[in-house]
């Protein structure tokens, strides 16, 4: 089946602490989206409990399955396919999106397509502009990755950089929870850094020595905050997570910038959790002006986990790749598939 314009996939996402499902026409036409967050029911444990997380999808999919296709407006008949993430993520918590996806597939006799969670968030900035020109430099930066990608079209990715060692996303939560803040801790820093001064303590900016290099490193900085917290316990929070974050921001948008002159692209691209900070979209659009390239964000609904990332994905993988083999699994450390050079 060659998808078109009018295509309408279901998208199911179920890989990590969100359930969601969504519509989406013709690869970028949004009809419904809808997104069941476990946040609170994790808060408690200050991080994700893979088995509650399944359970809580069990739970909730049908549910959310049924308002997408309620908000849409539409009958279950009118869907053409189902596509939903296989990876990488949690393995309990992606076999209940798998099968389910694989059970409406057959009971509606459409084509079931297994999306990457990964590429996913590199569409969705797609979904909120298809007109975006290639060669795009891709930031990726959530609780599990943190990567630099060249696209040069679709499905076609270069790896440029990527962390050695924490997530942004992680030393985002790591730092919230040793100074108390709560969890998700990405969004608390973002708040609390408001009212801090992003220049009192200078942390280490890591792996930024060399301007070549576009890998990053954020575990130093992680243990610096640690460090300097026990030594000066009369510091504001507010001021740490503040330092912090500039920090983070500071080595993610120097390496954008340098990613995206080495390649010549025509513009940036954030994606991922941690898309949504408040500070790095600020910065990163004022260095693509200064650079003379196109800064895009998709909303911050896009850059979290969604289910409308997936369907658009899975528009295009089945325009390129066709239907998925019913007797596929559930993939936890399912890699983005890269071009050689
Ligand atoms: O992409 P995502 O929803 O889930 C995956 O990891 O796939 O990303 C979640 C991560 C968490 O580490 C969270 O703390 C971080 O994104 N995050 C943020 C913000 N909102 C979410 N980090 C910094 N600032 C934010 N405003
Ligand atoms: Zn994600």
């Amino acid at each position: 089946m060659t998808p078109d314009e009018s295509t309408l996939v279901l998208g199911i996402e179920t890989s990590c602490d969100e359930t969601a499902a969504a519509l989406v026409m013709g690869g970028n036409d949004v009809i419904s989206s809808v997104v069941s967050s476990q946040i609170e029911i994790h808060a408690d444990f200050g991080g994700v409990v893979p088995e509650i997380a399944s359970r809580a999808h069990l739970e909730a999919l049908n549910p959310v399955v049924a308002r997408a296709i309620v908000e849409a407006g539409v009958d279950g008949s009118r869907i053409d396919a189902v596509a939903c993430t296989v990876g990488p993520g949690l393995i309990g918590a992606l076999l209940v999106g798998v099968s389910a996806a694989k059970a409406l597939s057959l009971a509606w006799d459409v084509p079931f397509i297994g999306v990457n969670h990964l590429e996913a968030h590199l569409y969705s900035a797609f979904l909120e502009d298809p007109s975006l020109e290639f060669p795009l430099v891709v930031l990726l930066v959530s609780g599990g990755h943190t990567m630099l990608i060249e696209m040069r079209g679709h499905g076609e990715y270069r790896l440029l950089g990527q962390t050695i060692d924490d997530a942004a996303g992680e030393a985002f939560d790591k730092v919230a929870r040793f100074l108390d803040l709560g969890y998700p801790g990405g969004p608390a820093i973002d708040a609390t850094a408001m009212n801090g001064d992003p220049d009192l303590i200078r942390f280490p900016r890591g792996l930024s020595a060399d301007r070549d290099n576009l890998d990053f490193s954020f575990s130093g900085l992680k243990t610096a905050v640690m460090n300097y917290v026990r030594n000066h316990p009369d510091v504001g929070s507010a001021d740490v997570a503040a330092s912090f974050q500039t920090a983070v921001v500071d080595v993610l948008v120097k390496k954008s910038r340098r990613a995206a002159e080495m390649v010549g692209a025509k513009g940036i691209v954030l994606g991922g959790g941690v898309a949504a900070n408040s500070l790095l979209r600020e910065e990163l659009l004022g260095t693509c002006a200064t650079i003379g390239v196109r800064g895009f964000l998709p909303s911050r609904a896009m850059c979290t986990d969604n289910a409308a990332m997936i369907a658009a994905t899975g528009w295009y993988r089945l325009a390129s790749d066709g239907a998925t083999a019913l007797d596929v699994g559930a993939f936890p450390n399912l890699k983005l598939p890269l071009l050689d050079a």
